[in-house]
């Protein structure tokens, strides 16, 4: 990209001086005096140029400590854990000038709670252009690497993806969606790129950030959420260390879930395991809410209730965790409206 926005820019300024040079006769101050408003204009020019084409500079990328705390206070209901996690994570690694390795995050749990969301979020409040930034790649394991028969050439292509995005700008973002479902053997492929390497190739991969997302380890988060309310204790009181067994517990030894036989792990090469905790009918209202008012209309609670009343929960007697989360609620409010 950098490269690409100096080429067009060379572009239009010998396109610039061309034409300035067919204008004759020149006398001499009139050539300097032209010569100067040149260099003005190509000043300017160039700060347009930027302003128009996102290029890898700090006008497109900058990291936004403030917005980011405000979207995952506001924007992301009942996940207090994840929400400081990231919340540390990404700005003590975008406020280092020289980290050591990239930001490698992993993201558990169950649908719908929010972790495509927090992605989504992250990449708003670094790129201008959120995740339509050139910078931005998402990979999902059944859309980008369905069949395992061609894992060989999925692994050479996304070597290449990543090494020539990086060396497009340090600065990208690379999200894996369904890890659970990702080859084994895919992720170990990118695992030179997570690692403390001062450059591979000459290319550095140190400022980039990549974020695994799975369902992976969803269930035992569940059951721990569950005894905390079983015990009659509030979820704001669930700790991260609280989570992290039952975490550890089921991305280690499931040989589903994506992690199994890499040595993404033996190698502490992700950074923060994030846990994402069931969502509870009272979020559920809070993202109609939300939702309803980004489609325009005025948040109505009675609406939003009855429809969140109408959606599953589990355990099926006492109803105290939804099945779908937040992601169905778009679509299913428009049944409501
Ligand atoms: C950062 O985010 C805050 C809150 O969303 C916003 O008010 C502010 O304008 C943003 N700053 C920049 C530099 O974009
Ligand atoms: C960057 O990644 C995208 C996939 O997100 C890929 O299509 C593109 O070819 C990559 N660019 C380079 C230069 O490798």
């Amino acid at each position: 990209m950098r490269l690409r926005c100096w080429l067009l820019f060379a572009v239009c300024v010998s396109g610039c001086l061309s034409v300035t040079a067919g204008i004759e006769p020149i006398s001499t101050s009139i050539a300097v005096g032209m010569a100067a408003a040149i260099t003005g204009f190509l000043a300017s020019y160039q700060n347009a140029f930027y302003y128009f084409h996102e290029c890898c500079r700090p006008e497109w990328i900058s990291y936004n400590k403030t917005g980011l705390k405000h979207d995952l206070n506001t924007k992301l209901f009942g996940q207090h854990v994840a929400s400081q996690v990231i919340m540390k994570a990404v700005t003590g690694f975008m406020s280092n000038e020289n980290p050591k390795k990239p930001l490698v995050l992993s993201l558990h749990g169950w649908t719908g709670t929010g972790k495509n969301f927090v992605s989504q979020l992250i990449a708003e409040n670094i790129y201008q252009k959120g995740m339509s930034s050139g910078f931005f790649h998402l990979f999902t394991a059944t859309a980008h690497f369905p069949h395992e028969k061609h894992i060989e050439t999925y692994k050479t292509q996304l070597q290449e993806w990543i090494r020539g995005n990086v060396s497009i700008c340090a600065r990208s973002m690379f999200i894996f969606d369904e890890m659970d479902k990702m080859h084994p053997g895919l992720i170990d492929s990118i695992k030179p790129y997570l690692d403390f390497y001062d450059n591979l190739n000459g290319v550095s991969y140190r400022q980039a950030i990549f974020i695994f997302l799975s369902n992976a380890g969803g269930e035992n988060i569940v059951q721990v959420a569950l005894n905390f309310w079983k015990d009659g204790r509030e979820r704001e009181e669930i700790k991260l260390k609280d989570l992290e067994t039952a975490l550890s517990l089921s991305v280690f030894n499931n040989r589903n879930s994506g992690f199994w036989h890499t040595s993404l792990i033996d190698k502490n090469l992700v950074d923060f395991f994030v846990p994402f905790l069931p969502l509870e009918y009272r979020h559920i209202v809070q993202c109609g809410l939300a939702e309803m008012a980004a489609k325009g209309h005025d948040p109505v609670k009675e609406v939003v209730e009855q429809m969140a009343h109408e959606l599953n929960y589990f355990p099926k007697e006492e109803r105290v965790f939804s099945m779908q989360g937040c992601k169905v609620i778009s679509s299913r409010l428009d049944f409501y409206i």
